[in-house]
């Protein structure tokens, strides 16, 4: 079947107002993309905002990394996790304040498609350490963010979105065939344009962009691949919502191109509902 073209102006047009990321967090991802900063500058920026202080020394000492020793200043947890890894552990909290509605019913829906994406994530981490990735962290991050679109979506158009979530009631179909018949664009490229607004890396845009055919991420394809299928699992565990009540259909040539073998699935499920439920208790 053929895909309709989206007019990537017209969807910005409709979404004039494109949330931005806090100063704080754009300043942190300049100082990481400047090879002439360092761990003093960028823990300088860090500290002058408490939020993201006590945040981060969270986040460090969690079980996401399993340190044998507590972190206790930002300096350090540069130096043990890395440039990167700060900016996109910074960049994930602040993306869930940046859409946190105080609207109680919107914040329930918002909190399970947040259930959803953080799910992906976990998926995306442990379908990395089985292929032994080389970075987890960032896979981590992409899967968190894979499904952006549909939150701006629901924000920034919530006539439209309306009728795309009827559209999936009536028909019981996919969000992305909703969102291709009704708005003739897709969160999957929403997604990408808010990623590029952002200054994310290259790689992150790109699996955004088409998590739904890994294949079309070019050089990226295999870590697309990694979030594709965390998607998939994450959906058959029940994992939030996504949206839409349909498990979304594996892309063959992503599958081929992963060599996971079929006897792993298991495991890797099994692993992804623990880390799962231990990773909720401190992000949240
Ligand atoms: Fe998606
Ligand atoms: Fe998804």
């Amino acid at each position: 079947m053929k895909k309709r073209i989206p007019d990537p102006k017209k969807i910005i047009n409709r979404i004039d107002d494109l949330p931005t990321l806090p100063r704080t967090v754009l300043k942190i991802t300049e100082l990481v993309n400047d090879p002439k900063s360092s761990a003093k500058d960028l823990a300088m920026v860090i500290t002058d905002d408490q939020i993201l202080t006590a945040r981060l020394l969270k986040l460090v000492n969690s079980s996401f990394y399993g340190l044998p020793q507590r972190i206790s200043t930002v300096t350090g947890a540069i130096v043990l996790i890395g440039f990167d890894a700060i900016r996109n552990l910074l960049l994930t909290t602040s993306v869930f304040d940046l859409f946190a509605d105080r609207n109680r019913k919107k914040q329930r829906k918002q909190e399970e498609f947040w259930d959803h994406s953080l799910g992906c994530a976990v998926g995306a981490k442990v379908i990395g350490n089985y292929l032994r990735h080389d970075n987890i962290e960032e896979l981590f991050v992409a899967g968190l963010l894979h499904d952006i679109g549909k939150i701006v979506e629901m924000m920034f158009q919530p006539d439209e979105f309306s009728k795309v979530v009827a559209a999936i009631n009536r028909e019981n179909i996919l969000m992305i065939t909703a969102e291709n018949k009704i708005l003739g664009y897709s969160h999957a490229e929403v997604g990408k344009l808010l990623a590029e607004k952002w200054n994310l890396p290259a790689k992150l845009v790109q699996i955004i962009a088409h998590h739904h055919q890994p294949n079309a991420a070019g050089s990226f394809a295999l870590e697309t691949a990694i979030v594709h299928l965390a998607d998939i699992f994450c959906r058959a565990l029940d994992m939030g919502f996504g949206g839409d009540y349909k498990i979304p259909p594996l892309d063959s040539v992503a599958w081929e191109s992963l060599k996971i073998k079929t006897s792993a699935i298991e495991g890797i499920m099994e692993t992804m509902q623990e880390e799962y439920g231990d990773i909720r208790l401190f992000i949240s």
